[in-house]
C-alpha cells in the first residue's frame, strides 16, 4: 500500500499537460489543448485537456478524468502502478504503509512481468560494464560500432554472458519465480522440464514502451558465425506485442513532436547511430513493414513520416509497397535514399553530425515525386512500361484518404510524368470506384447501408432505395457538372446559365451542395465566373473536401457508369449537352420521387387518425406528383410502375 502522503505529494506536483504530453501531441487551443484521440482512430481532434481543472475529456471514446485516469487508461496500468509511474516522473519518494502484506505472488501478473523485465535489463547493463567478459566482448563491440557512453546509457544497452543458465540462476536467487521467468520469454523451457537462458553471448538492446518500461529485448550476435540468427528477439508476451511496438519511440518521442517529423529506419543500430549524430526523431520497425497500430502510434506525435532507404536498389520497389499502408493511415510520406552500400547507421558515422543532418535535409523527397522519378527513368521511351508506371503511382495516390491531398498529388504527377491530369484522374477513378464498390458490398453484407449500392442507371429497379439518397446523388452530380464545366457552352449558354435556369424552382436538400449552388447563383447575378479553385481557396472545410472529391471522383455517383463509360471519360465534354439536360431531368425526377415518399407518410397519417379532409388533400397531391413523375420519366426514357 502506497501511503496517502505519497499520493498527495504526487498530486501536488503533477501537471496534466505535462503528463499527457508524454503520450500525445497536444496543440494549444485558447486556454486549453486539443489533440487527436489516443484512444480512437480519428481525423479531427476530439480530445481536450483543460489545465485549469486538471482534467481531460475524449469525446470520441467518452473517456475522461484526471492525470491518474489518463495514465491508467492509456498505459493499462493499475492504480498502484500509475502512482509509482507518476511518482518517478516527478521525483517523489514512495512511502509504503505496512498495513497490507503484498508479496511478489500477489501482485498482478503484468506488473510482475514488468518488474522482471526491468530486473533483466539492469542485470544485462551491469554485466556489460562490470564483468570481464562484458567489457572485453560486449563493450568493445559497441565501441567498434562507435557508440559512446552516453548513447549506451540512453538506450540501456547490455550484454548476456556466454553460459546456459547464468541469468536464470541469478533471477531465481533474487526470489523471482520460475514460471514468471518463462512467461517473460527470458528463459526457455525444454520438453524434459529443464530450462535455459534465451540470450547467451550476445549484446542486448532493450525495447521500451512509451512509458519507458522495458517490454522486450533484441540480442545481436557478435561474430559472423553461420547457422545462427543475427538477432534473437523476445517472443510475444502479455506485455509485448511486436506489431504494436516501435524501437526508439520512447527515446525519440519529444524530438518527433518538436521536429514534427518521424524518420523510419530498419534496425536497432540505425536508430542508435542517428541519435548519436543528433537526429533523435527516429524509430525502427525491426525489419518489417509498419503495422496499422504502429502508424497510429506515430500519428500521436506527428503527421509526417520520412522513410529512409538503404542505397541498394533491389529492395526499394518492394519497400515502396509497404508505404501504401502509411499513406492509408493518413500520414504524409516523404522518402530519402542513401548512396550505394550505405545505411543510416554507416552513413551517419561516415559524415558526422553536421554533414549528416544536412544530407537528410537536402535529400528528402516527396513520396510521389520519388516514385514517379523512379518509374519515369525506367519507363523512358517504353510506352508499355510507362502505362504500368502510371498505374503503379496512381494506385498509391488512391489509398490517400484526404481528397484534397489526392488532387494535389495528381497535379504533381501529371507535371512530373508529362501526362494529362485527365488521364491520371480516369485511372484514379477506376481504382476508387472499384474500392468503393468493394466497401459498399461489405456494407450491404453487414446490413448498415447508408448509401445506395445502385444508383441512377438502374432507375427502373431502384424502388427499394431510399429516395433521399437518390436526391443526394443527383444533387451531387449537378454540383459536379458545375464545378467541372462551369463555362462550357451548351445550346448557346454556359452550362452554369443553363443549369441555374432549369433548376430555378429547385431547392437543394444537402447543406454543402446548397452553399456551393448559391455561390454560383450569386456569381451569375454579379456577372462573375467562379470555378472549383474559388471554393478550394475560400470554402469552409466541408466545402473544400466535397469540391476536391468531386474534382477527382468523377462518375462515382454510379459504380456502373465507371465500367460502362470509362472509355469515354476524356470525352465527357463532348456529351455535355446531353448530360446537363439528363441531369436536370433526373434531379427533378428524384425530387418528385422524394416528395411522393414524404407525401405518402401524410396519406398514412391522415388515414390512421381518420382525418378525411387531410386524406383527400394528400391523395390529390400524390396524384399530381405521380403525373409529374410519369412525364419526367417519359423524357428520360424510363418506364415507371403505374
Ligand atoms: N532483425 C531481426 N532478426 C534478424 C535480422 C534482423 O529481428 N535475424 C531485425 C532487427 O530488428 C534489426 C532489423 O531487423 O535491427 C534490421 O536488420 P539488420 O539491418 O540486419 O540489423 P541491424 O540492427 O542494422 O544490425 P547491423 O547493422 O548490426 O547488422
Ligand atoms: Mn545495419
Amino acid at each position: 500500500m502506497i501511503s496517502r502522503e505519497t499520493i498527495d505529494e504526487v498530486k501536488n506536483r503533477m501537471d496534466i499537460v505535462d503528463v499527457i504530453s508524454d503520450f500525445v501531441s497536444l496543440k494549444k487551443s485558447g486556454q486549453n489543448y486539443k489533440a487527436l484521440s489516443p484512444f480512437n482512430n480519428e481525423k479531427t481532434p476530439s480530445f481536450f485537456v483543460v489545465p485549469s481543472k486538471g482534467i481531460f475529456k475524449d469525446f470520441s471514446s467518452g473517456k475522461g478524468g484526471d492525470s491518474f485516469t489518463f495514465v491508467m487508461e492509456h498505459e493499462k496500468l493499475s492504480y498502484a502502478e500509475t502512482i509509482r509511474y507518476l511518482a518517478k516522473k516527478y521525483g517523489v519518494e514512495i512511502k509504503e504503509d505496512r498495513t497490507s502484506s503484498e508479496s511478489k505472488e500477489e501482485q498482478s501478473e503484468r506488473e510482475g512481468l514488468y518488474i522482471l523485465m526491468n530486473f533483466a535489463k539492469e542485470y544485462y547493463k551491469n554485466i556489460l560494464t562490470n564483468s570481464e567478459e562484458g567489457r572485453s566482448i560486449g563493450l568493445s563491440y559497441f565501441r567498434e560500432r562507435g557508440f559512446n557512453d552516453r548513447t549506451i546509457e540512453q538506450f540501456e544497452l547490455g550484454y548476456a554472458l556466454e553460459g546456459w543458465e547464468l541469468f536464470s540462476k541469478e533471477a531465481v536467487g533474487k526470489g523471482y519465480n520460475k514460471e514468471l521467468l518463462e512467461k517473460t520469454g527470458l528463459v526457455v523451457k525444454k520438453e524434459d522440464g529443464s530450462s535455459y537462458d534465451r540470450f547467451r553471448g550476445r549484446v542486448i538492446f532493450p525495447v521500451h514502451n512509451l512509458a519507458g518500461k522495458v517490454i522486450a529485448f533484441g540480442a545481436r550476435m557478435l561474430g559472423k558465425e553461420k547457422n545462427q540468427p543475427k538477432y534473437i528477439n523476445s517472443p510475444e508476451t502479455d506485455i509485448y506485442h511486436k506489431s504494436d511496438a516501435l524501437y526508439g519511440l520512447y527515446q525519440g518521442k519529444n524530438a518527433i513532436r518538436q521536429q514534427d517529423v518521424c524518420y523510419l529506419v530498419e534496425g536497432y543500430t540505425d536508430v542508435i547511430s542517428m541519435h548519436q549524430s543528433g537526429v533523435e526523431n527516429v524509430v525502427a520497425s525491426s525489419g518489417t513493414a509498419l503495422t496499422e497500430n504502429q502508424i497510429k502510434l506515430i500519428r500521436r506525435f506527428t503527421e509526417n513520416i520520412t522513410v529512409l532507404f538503404d542505397g541498394d536498389n533491389a529492395g526499394i520497389k518492394a519497400a515502396l509497397r509497404g508505404i501504401d499502408m502509411i499513406l492509408r493511415g493518413g500520414l504524409n510520406v516523404r522518402v530519402l535514399l542513401f548512396p550505394d552500400n550505405e545505411d543510416p547507421d554507416s552513413f551517419s558515422r561516415k559524415l558526422g553530425t553536421t554533414e549528416f543532418q544536412k544530407y537528410l535535409k537536402d535529400h528528402t523527397q516527396d513520396f510521389v515525386s520519388f516514385k514517379a522519378n523512379l518509374y519515369a527513368t525506367e519507363a523512358a521511351g517504353d510506352p508499355i512500361r510507362k502505362a504500368e508506371s502510371i498505374k503503379e503511382i496512381v494506385s498509391s495516390i488512391a489509398v490517400i484518404p484526404d481528397p484534397i491531398k489526392r488532387s494535389v498529388y495528381i497535379q504533381e504527377t501529371s507535371h512530373l510524368l508529362k501526362i494529362s491530369e485527365q488521364v491520371l484522374l480516369s485511372e484514379l477513378n477506376k481504382i476508387l470506384i472499384a474500392d468503393r464498390r468493394k466497401s459498399e458490398k461489405e456494407k450491404v453484407r453487414s446490413q448498415d447501408v447508408d448509401v445506395p449500392a445502385t444508383t441512377v442507371d438502374d432507375i427502373g429497379t431502384t424502388s427499394t432505395i431510399d429516395p433521399k439518397s437518390l436526391v443526394y446523388y443527383q444533387e451531387r452530380e449537378t454540383i459536379r457538372l458545375l464545378l467541372n464545366y462551369a463555362d462550357q457552352t451548351i445550346e448557346e449558354h454556359t452550362l452554369t446559365d443553363f443549369l441555374l435556369h432549369e433548376l430555378d424552382d429547385v431547392e437543394f436538400t444537402n447543406e454543402v451542395f446548397r452553399e456551393i449552388y448559391i455561390k454560383f447563383k450569386n456569381a451569375i447575378q454579379e456577372n462573375k465566373t467562379i470555378d472549383s479553385h474559388y471554393f478550394l481557396k475560400d470554402g469552409n472545410d466541408a466545402v473544400r473536401a466535397m469540391v476536391s472529391d468531386l474534382m477527382t471522383a468523377r462518375y462515382d455517383t454510379s459504380p456502373h457508369w465507371g465500367d460502362k463509360f470509362h472509355i469515354y471519360i476524356p470525352k465527357e465534354k463532348d456529351v455535355l449537352n446531353e448530360m446537363a439536360l439528363t441531369n436536370v431531368l433526373r434531379l427533378k425526377f428524384r425530387i418528385v420521387q422524394k416528395m411522393m415518399d414524404d407525401n405518402l407518410q401524410q396519406v398514412k397519417k391522415a388515414e390512421a387518425v381518420g382525418d378525411w379532409d387531410e386524406l383527400d388533400k394528400a391523395l390529390e397531391i400524390q396524384t399530381g406528383l405521380k403525373k409529374a413523375e410519369s412525364e419526367l420519366a417519359e423524357s428520360l426514357g424510363i418506364v415507371v410502375a403505374k
